[in-house]
């Protein structure tokens, strides 16, 4: 059997915001436009993997929050509404989403395997969570690829970064091996901010630009501090950084996705690629590709 591989690795970050001012037929609420720098790099992260051939989407979410383990959405189609719970005036989105299920469950028991506490969701009824869609839609608004979709276990709340990170590392290793033994070719999805301190109020008109900006300048120089180790290839001084990131940066690294994402990809040492970097009601975020089909993979 052929052996599987991980194409490109991608933060791809979640606010619902890039949605509405996509005004794409899936979401009610209709915008004019707004947070343009993100939205063009998104553009520029899927035509720069458009000639890049991939059967899977393997996305972690920071918004679908488990306690217990790690979940994985476990059925073959979901299909349904969903609400932004903190801004519905903004995002209430038709989504239609199939799942890899094998593969689901590939990385399910290898997790299992090594000791981690996992379930596969099988609730028909179960509502995705939006950070899945959004950077689902934004990645490919056509959502003609199957995704493997994981919950982030909130360890980091529980205990410590320093924990959530350890059992993302080996989450990160499993989810490797799987797509490796599977015989698939995946792009593995960060869905997180980086820096996300964000304002407490909305303006009147959400997507009026002349109010977005990020909230402090501290969380400016760690935002920069953390795109300049991608871009330089350093991301082991990430994994050494990150219990101070995500505390003083309030970081949604807490979910776990970043920390588990430069697992899956062996902790890269050759610069990423930055497509973007904007903010969002005052939080950072980049979007950001690991080429790692320039590299050589799966030997
Ligand atoms: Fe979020």
């Amino acid at each position: 059997m052929t052996k599987g591989e991980i194409v490109a690795g991608c933060l791809a970050p979640h606010p619902p915001h890039l949605v509405y001012a996509e005004n794409p037929p899936q979401n009610e609420p209709t915008a004019e436009g707004g947070w343009e720098q993100l939205r063009w790099g998104y553009e520029r992260l899927r035509e720069s993997l458009s000639d890049i051939d991939y059967d899977v989407i393997v996305v972690l979410s920071p918004h679908w929050q488990t306690y217990i383990g790690t979940h994985f959405l476990g059925l073959p189609h979901f299909k349904n509404l969903s609400v932004d719970p903190v801004f519905p005036n903004l995002f209430r989105y038709n989504y239609d989403l199939d799942v890899d299920v094998d593969l689901a469950k590939q990385i399910h028991d290898k997790a299992e395997q090594a000791g981690l506490t996992v379930k596969m969701m099988t609730n028909p009824d179960f509502r995705v969570d939006y950070g899945t869609i959004t950077t689902g839609h934004m990645f490919n608004p056509k959502w003609d690829k199957p995704m493997v979709v994981i919950s982030s276990n909130r360890s980091s709340a529980y205990y410590s970064v320093d924990v959530m990170q350890e059992m993302m590392i080996e989450l990160g290793k499993v989810t490797r091996e799987a797509i490796i033994e599977s015989g698939k070719k995946a792009v593995v999805i960060a869905s997180n901010s980086l820096s996300h301190r964000h304002f407490t109020t909305e303006s009147e008109v959400p997507e009026d630009m002349s109010k977005e900006h990020i909230t402090s300048h501290a969380m400016h120089l760690w935002d920069m501090r953390i795109i300049d180790y991608m871009r330089s290839g350093q991301c082991q001084r990430i994994i050494d950084e990150m219990p101070e990131f995500t505390e003083q940066a309030i970081a949604e690294s807490d979910g776990g996705a970043f920390s588990w994402l430069l697992s899956t990809l062996e902790v890269p040492d050759y610069p990423a690629i930055l497509h973007g970097y904007g903010t969002i009601i005052g939080t950072g975020n980049a979007i950001v590709e690991w080429p790692v089909y320039k590299h050589k993979e799966g030997e």
